[in-house]
C-alpha cells in the first residue's frame, strides 16, 4: 500500500507489511488504528511528514519532510512490562543503521530510548500499547522519529540531524528506513531468543553518561545521582547517597541542565 509521493519505495525484509503515506497526522494514530483492527505483527506505517507528530510525555514532535517517521505494530508474546525492552532493540537498531549509512560517527544511547549523535539527540522512540482484558499484551506500537535532513532548533535536549553531522546528502530517509528495518529484525530476534541480556550489554557499551552524575526528571520530582547501571529489566539504576534506586520511567539530563524547557523534544 503506498501514498508516499516521489520518494522511492523502501525495500524491506518480507516480515514487514509496509503502509506508506505522503502525510499523516501521526504514524502512531494510523498504526494504533490498524492494530485495533487486527493488523499483524510487523505492520509498519511510514509517512514523509506528520502534521501532529507526538513525542514522549505528551510533547509535540516537529515532523517536516526529509526526516524519518515510522510506527511499527508488534505483538510479542510477553507480559506488557517486558515489551518495553523492544524500545532498546529499536534504539540499538537505529544506532546500527546510522553506522551503516554514514562515515564513522559517535552514536550513544540515552536512557531510555534516545539515540544521540556526537552527544546530541538525533532520534527518539515512543512506545504505546494496549493490554487484553486478561492483562496480557494485545499490541505494542513502537514509534520512531529520526532527524535525517533537519532538527528542531528549540529543544529540551540539544538536537542534531544526520545531515548536520556530515552524513552525505544522498543518504535519505528511505536508506535509513531500510537499514533500520534490517537491523531491528536482528535485535528483535535476539531479544526473543536470548532475552534482554544481550541488548543490555550492547546498549551499556555505548550508554550516554554511564558512571556520571545525571539529573532524572520524574513527573513530580527531579532526582540527581550517578547513573550506575541498567538492571536486568532495563530500569535505570541511580546511586544517591550510597543507595541505589531503580527508575522505570523518566527523562535524563546532565546535572547542570536545570531551568525552564521549551515545548519540543
Ligand atoms: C521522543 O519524545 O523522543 C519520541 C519521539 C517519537 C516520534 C515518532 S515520529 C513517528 C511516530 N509518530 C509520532 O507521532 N511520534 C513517533
Amino acid at each position: 500500500m503506498s501514498e508516499a509521493g516521489d520518494l522511492r519505495e523502501p525495500r524491506l525484509p518480507p516480515v514487514y507489511r509496509l503502509h506508506s503515506h505522503d502525510s499523516l497526522t501521526s504514524t502512531m494514530d494510523e498504526a494504533r488504528r490498524l492494530a485495533e483492527a487486527g493488523a499483524e505483527d510487523g505492520t509498519l506505517v511510514w509517512a514523509r511528514e506528520q502534521s501532529a507528530g507526538r513525542g514522549r510525555l505528551g510533547r509535540s514532535w516537529a515532523s517536516p519532510r526529509g526526516n524519518l517517521y515510522l510506527s511499527l505494530v508488534l505483538r510479542p508474546e510477553c507480559p506488557p512490562g517486558e515489551a518495553a525492552q523492544l524500545g532498546f532493540a529499536a534504539a540499538l537498531a537505529l544506532g546500527e543503521a546510522i553506522g551503516s549509512v554514514s562515515p564513522p560517527v559517535d552514536v550513544t544511547y540515552k536512557w531510555p530510548n534516545d539515540v544521540l549523535l556526537n552527544g546530541r539527540k538525533v532520534a527518539g522512540l515512543l512506545l504505546e500499547s494496549r493490554s487484553t482484558p486478561e492483562g496480557g499484551l494485545d499490541w505494542l506500537v513502537l514509534g520512531l522519529g529520526a532527524n535525517v535532513a533537519s532538527y528542531p532548533k528549540e529543544s529540551r535536549y540539544p538536537a542534531t540531524s544526520l545531515r548536520f553531522e556530515g552524513v552525505p546528502r544522498d543518504v535519505d530517509e528511505v536508506d535509513l528506513l531500510e537499514a533500520f528495518g534490517r537491523a531491528f529484525l536482528n535485535w528483535a530476534s535476539r531479544w526473543l531468543e536470548d532475552g534482554f541480556a544481550p541488548l543490555r550489554t550492547a546498549w551499556l557499551r555505548h550508554a550516554e553518561r554511564l558512571g556520571e552524575e545525571i539529573e532524572v526528571r520524574l513527573p513530580n520530582q527531579t532526582l540527581t545521582g550517578v547513573f550506575r547501571d541498567l538492571d536486568a529489566e532495563g530500569h535505570l539504576l541511580l546511586e544517591r547517597d550510597g543507595r541505589v534506586t531503580p527508575i522505570a520511567a523518566g527523562e535524563v539530563f546532565p546535572p547542570e541542565a536545570g531551568g525552564a524547557a521549551p515545548a519540543e523534544s
